[in-house]
């Protein structure tokens, strides 16, 4: 196997990493280009190309005419075996990978489109017959992608490499696999390409430069996998799963010199005959940022596991968690297992109801947490798995169903975990034990359904799938094979689709996150850390950008609105972040959950986020981090998030740009929104001329415009390391008009001032005179202050307005319209 070429080829990378550091050009592909050993496959509009050398059985990947991607040996393990196409280039020690054959053709895929396939068939023995493994490249002639493919002709055994929890830091397959330096050596391209992933789960910085030591392991680290360079956005790769996700893994393994490689996670122990794994490598275009190629990604993955994104769900407008104003007692809550002294769970709801009445608290939903059911051992605490899923009386005697119809009156969420090995479903249903006694895995749909179905009836409308973590973590069997883990989810999403729940994913590992494309009834996911054991947890500016994609909600968990609660459980905890939680809540789209003790709640904060009937004043998409935060040097020095808000009608857009955690102060310049255009909503255009201002201070404005290279300066705003207060700013980008010189600030008592909760249209004219007229939706009761300015022209001094349009109506919702225009002044009827 070892060729002359492979030698030449090694030394001829060694002289181009040798030679050039100086010059910056390390990497260059235009060498490769004239080494007549490979062929050259381009992708969709060249955006990158492959090369691959048959004698030497290599592949690189080169994009912008540098060798990003630098392939490393095929590799499998089977009947306690390693098998390596180069097992001179391996650390362990390897039997010869052979390849029997190798051929091209043409297909075309339902989703992707045509493609050209290079097909690579191994055998373990020197017998063409004994055909083991087949590789492939499918290179996509209308998309940039390219698509890694292992298949597995028979039934393999022996595969697993161990059975602990870092086994699965392994692959017993590795395809594709690419070269990653260790330690302090940077000898190729990836070490020096930023990177945008999951490195430790709920760990939510996401972000750094190579691939040394970072990864923690498929089941924590990767999927998707960014990378780009540091100082040019729009190029980027993105590798990801794209099938078989609890199996199919991304890792630095171990056993393969930690070299980034995808495959089968090493604790599977056999593969059936027909088993495949897919990753899918795609390819930015000119113009595509981080934000908008994990977009794209998403949409991808959604199309080909036909699951609708949230957003085009015609009714999630509607959804309660997304549109209105809840109470949650999960852990970092008030009221997880805690209760109003001497009071059981059932009295204590009644006495925060009555408190939520008493002060006009608009609370819409009321999640109910792991409490209230049946645990392992009969145990009254957090711990163990579900015993028997019902309300224990001396937490809820008259039951939940009682406590919804005669207390709560609201929806309900509750919280569902995995099931014990003494559950008491056992003599009806077939469970699988987990042999550490912590786990027992339901095997048949039938549970599920009679689950979901019996919750359902309560008048529960979400169920929250949390401790998703232990079926890996806390069961080895769940891991054996390629479909125990996986036909959990799906029998979730059975049980949950004829019931007509939705699904909250809770603490999930990053495959379960990826499998939640199989899982159509997964809308939300929460994708931070409990809120009382990190405090910095409301950082999800990042983990954002990949839930959305998905299709799915992100969801911060829930805050306090008081700095301190007394006698709370979690001891001397003080939220130093009141108001940036209930922002980043209230941005997120997920849940705006309080969970303060009775006679705790601050109503200021509270009725800054929502009308008096609890509907929460919404952007149109989660907030996420801005691309120019990915920078390598030059962009902001801490958080710069993005979102945007508009009328109902979808004629007025604003901006928001939040700034927390900043150590310098930043230029912010007007083409950064040209990289937040998204395809979601195609009435919005950036508009050339934004007045911005911070809400604290709406005669503190800037014009920002296209034309004039006008920059403002966002102050410097870092975290006090100490108490890890945030301080933040909300920028708010009011457009202006070219026909009209009025302008709408909005409401400013609200934490978005322009949402499509608060105004239903917008419209400025110039004829027959200059006005503006707004419609404007309130609640019986309310008094609605509406800002505008007046602006005789661009760059100008602002005559700033306030109209009060006051709400008297029977009616629970009614729409009044403020006109202004230049004879008469503004008015609100
Ligand atoms: C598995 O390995 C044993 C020796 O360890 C060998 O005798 C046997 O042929 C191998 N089986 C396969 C299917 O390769
Ligand atoms: C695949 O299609 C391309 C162009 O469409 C053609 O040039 C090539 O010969 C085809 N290859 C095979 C193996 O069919
Ligand atoms: C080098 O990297 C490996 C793999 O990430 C790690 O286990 C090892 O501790 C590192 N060694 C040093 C000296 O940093
Ligand atoms: C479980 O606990 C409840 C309440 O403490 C008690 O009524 C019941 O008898 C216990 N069941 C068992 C099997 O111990
Ligand atoms: C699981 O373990 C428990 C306790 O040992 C036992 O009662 C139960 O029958 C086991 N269930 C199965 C499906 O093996
Ligand atoms: C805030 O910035 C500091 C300094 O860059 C960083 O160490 C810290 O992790 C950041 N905290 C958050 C919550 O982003
Ligand atoms: C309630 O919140 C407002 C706005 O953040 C704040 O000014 C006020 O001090 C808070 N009140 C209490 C009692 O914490
Ligand atoms: C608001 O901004 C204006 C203009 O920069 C400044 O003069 C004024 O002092 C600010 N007011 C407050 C309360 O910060
Ligand atoms: C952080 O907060 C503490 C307590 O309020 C204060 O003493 C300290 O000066 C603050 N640190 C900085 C850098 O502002
Ligand atoms: C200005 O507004 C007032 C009240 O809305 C209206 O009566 C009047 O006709 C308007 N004037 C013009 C010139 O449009």
């Amino acid at each position: 196997m070892f060729s002359q070429s492979r030698f030449l080829l090694l030394l001829l990378l060694f002289y181009v990493s040798d030679c050039v550091q100086q010059e910056g050009r390390r990497f260059d592909a235009s060498l490769l280009e004239q080494d007549s050993n490979y062929e050259i496959y381009h992708s969709y509009r060249n955006a990158a190309s492959l090369y691959w050398n048959p004698q030497t059985l290599e592949y690189i990947i080169i994009r912008d005419g540098q060798v990003w991607l630098e392939g490393g040996p095929f590799f499998i393990h089977f009947n306690y075996t390693f098998y390596s196409s180069a097992p001179e280039q391996e650390s362990l020690k390897m039997l010869p990978l052979q390849l029997i054959d190798q051929y091209q053709s043409n297909g075309t895929d339902t989703f992707f489109g045509p493609f050209l396939k290079l097909s690579l068939r191994w055998s373990s023995t020197l017998s063409p017959y004994y055909f083991i493994w087949e590789t492939s490249f499918k290179i996509f002639q209308e998309q940039s992608i390219i698509l890694f493919e292992q298949y597995f002709p028979i039934d393999l055994f022996g595969v697993e490499l161990g059975n602990k929890r870092d086994t699965f830091k392994h692959v017993s397959s590795a395809f594709p696999r690419f070269k990653v330096s260790l330690n302090d050596s940077d000898n190729y391209l990836i070490d020096t390409l930023g990177h945008f992933t999951f490195l430790d789960t709920w760990d939510l910085n996401m972000r750094g430069v190579g691939l040394k030591n970072v990864f923690t392991g498929g089941l924590y680290s990767g999927n998707p996998l960014l990378l780009y360079n540091l100082q040019q956005l729009d190029q980027s790769i993105v590798l990801s799963s794209l099938n078989n996700f609890m199996s199919n893994f991304q890792t630095r393994s171990p056993s393969l010199q930690y070299h980034f490689a995808c495959g089968l996670q090493g604790r599977v122990r056999q593969v059936e005959q027909s088993f495949s794994l897919a990753t899918l490598l795609l390819i930015s275009q000119p113009n595509e940022g981080i934000n908008r190629i994990m977009n794209k990604w998403g949409k991808y993955m959604l199309q080909y596991y036909g699951k609708q994104h949230v957003k085009d769900e015609g009714n999630h407008q509607n959804d309660f968690f997304m549109s209105k104003l809840g109470y949650y007692t999960d852990t970092g809550s008030y009221y997880w297992y805690n209760t109003e002294p001497d009071l059981n769970y059932e009295e204590t709801f009644i006495k925060l109801k009555q408190y939520h009445v008493a002060q006009q608290i608009p609370i819409q939903y009321y999640e109910l947490d792991s409490y209230w059911y049946y645990k392992e051992n009969n145990y009254t605490g957090e711990h163990g798995g579900i015993l028997w899923y019902e309300p224990r009386p001396d937490v809820f005697p008259s039951g939940i169903e009682q406590l919804r119809m005669n207390t709560l009156q609201t929806p309900l969420i509750v919280h569902h975990k995995y099931y014990s090995y003494d559950n008491l479903y056992q003599i009806f249903y077939r469970f699988l034990n987990g042999s550490d006694y912590k786990v027992s895995l339901p095997l048949d749909q039938t549970f599920f359904n009679k689950i979901l179905s019996q919750i359902k009836q309560w008048g529960v409308e979400i169920m929250i799938q949390d401790w998703l973590s232990s079926i890996y973590e806390d069961m080895p069997e769940a891991s054996w094979d390629t479909y125990t883990a996986r036909e959990y989810h799906l029998h979730l999403a059975g049980g949950a689709k004829q019931a007509g729940i939705k699904l909250l994913y809770c603490m999930p590992l990053i495959p379960d996150i990826m499998e939640t494309l199989e899982n159509s009834q997964v809308k939300y996911i929460r994708i931070s850390n409990d809120y009382s054991t990190d405090i910095n947890q409301w950082d999800i500016g990042r983990a954002s950008i990949v839930t959305w994609a998905l299709g799915i909600i992100p969801f911060k968990d829930t805050f306090w609105t008081m700095s301190m609660q007394p006698q709370s459980p979690y001891g001397k905890f003080i939220e130093p972040n009141v108001e940036l939680n209930a922002l980043i809540a209230l941005m997120s789209l997920g849940g705006v959950a309080i969970s303060d003790k009775i006679g705790n709640t601050n109503s200021t904060v509270v009725n800054r986020l929502c009308r008096s009937d609890g509907v929460l004043f919404r952007p149109r998409k989660p907030a996420t981090s801005m691309d120019s935060t990915f920078f390598g040097v030059g962009g902001p020095d801490g958080e710069l998030w993005h979102t945007y808000g508009s009328d109902l009608q979808q004629t007025y857009f604003v901006e928001y740009v939040m700034a927390t955690n900043l150590t310098q102060s930043y230029e912010f310049a007007w083409n950064e929104l040209l990289n937040t255009v998204d395809e979601d909503t195609p009435r919005r255009t950036i508009s050339d001329v934004y007045i911005v201002f911070s809400l604290n201070n709406l005669t503190d404005y800037y014009w920002i415009t296209s034309t004039n290279p006008f920059t403002f300066l966002i102050p410097s705003c870092p975290q006090n390391l100490t108490t890890y207060y945030s301080p933040f700013h909300l920028f708010v980008f009011v457009p202006a008009q070219k026909e009209s010189k009025w302008i709408l600030f909005g409401e400013l008592a609200k934490q978005l001032p322009i949402t499509q909760q608060r105004f239903s249209s917008v419209q400025f004219s110039s004829r027959p005179a200059d006005s503006l007229q707004v419609d404007v939706i309130g609640i019986d009761g309310e008094e609605v202050l509406v800002t505008v300015g007046f602006s005789s022209q661009v760059l100008g001094r602002i005559d700033i307005i306030t109209v009060q349009c006051s709400f008297r109506t029977m009616q629970p919702t009614t729409i009044m319209t403020m006109s202004c225009n230049v004879s008469n002044g503004c008015q609100c009827q």
